[in-house]
């Protein structure tokens, strides 16, 4: 059962409230499927993480029973490690490939991997940006929270103009992001990631987070007023374009709650 609430204003951020980590990935793919009903080409960037694997489950579920098509759109990896390709073993266009790309038959040509290799990241990051921008911009960015208020790879200190870029990572992101391969892996100091000012020029942005962990950092997130310590935060100024969808544990610290 989906016990959704919705409360939204003109002018600010939607937030749905559903009960579990279930009503969440439900919610989230149902967000997807509606962009795509819509604008069958339309150009997308997913997030990696653990908060999106059960949208994951959803999208491909639908996608195989012929419910829904990615054929047409056009796929931005949003972040991943500075240097890593899809055969490293810590890699996020690694994990995301396993997850979505392949089993949702995505078209390889319609799939744009953030270029973490290239001889010149900077100039590379700003055509990624350019690619884009000519195929008419994000119709569509879902993205996750991290524990410090990263989005993407947005680290605290990013500002809500920032383009596609190199960036450092924190200790405590490198942590978390080791923890995806049970501490095994070597995660480099460095990332790629979409900048928020590409993110904040989507046509609409979905905001999905679960857990009570993550109930401060949520609640920071959309009730303190924006500021570079907490990057989610900007995304606040998308107004109605932005599209929040916490289960209960992730939302029990919000005041109007
Ligand atoms: C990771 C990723 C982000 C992700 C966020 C939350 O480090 N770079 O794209 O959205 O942190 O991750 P999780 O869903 O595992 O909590």
């Amino acid at each position: 059962m989906n016990m959704a609430e919705d409360a939204g204003v003109a002018h600010s951020p939607i937030v749905s409230v559903v009960e579990h980590y279930d009503d969440l990935s439900q919610r989230a793919a149902e967000a997807v499927a509606a962009v795509l009903g819509r604008k069958p080409d339309a150009v997308v960037t997913l997030p990696t993480g653990d908060t999106p694997v059960g949208m994951y489950q959803e999208l491909v579920r639908r996608i195989q029973a012929g419910e829904l098509d990615f054929g047409r759109a056009q796929f931005f990896c949003l972040d991943d490690y500075l240097g890593a390709t899809p055969e490293d073993e810590a890699s996020l266009t690694r994990w995301l490939r396993a997850e979505f790309l392949i089993p949702g038959n995505l078209p390889e040509n319609h799939i744009h991997y953030i270029p973490t290799v290239a001889d010149n990241p900077a100039l590379a990051a700003a055509g990624y940006d350019r690619q884009i921008e000519d195929l008419g911009g994000f119709d569509l960015a879902v993205v996750g929270l991290g524990p410090n208020g990263h989005i993407g790879f947005n680290e605290p200190g990013s500002l809500p103009t920032d383009s596609t870029r190199v960036v450092e990572l924190e200790a405590a992101t490198r942590n978390q992001s080791a923890a995806y391969w049970d501490g095994k892996a070597d995660i480099p100091t460095q990332a790629m990631t979409i900048g928020l000012g590409t993110i904040l020029k989507a046509r609409q942005i979905v905001l999905i987070v679960s857990g009570k962990n993550k109930a401060e950092i949520v609640r920071a997130t959309l009730e303190d007023p924006a500021t570079a310590d907490v990057p989610g935060s900007w995304l606040v100024q998308a107004g109605e374009r932005l599209h929040v969808i916490l289960d209960q544990d992730a939302a029990s610290l919000l005041s109007t709650r």
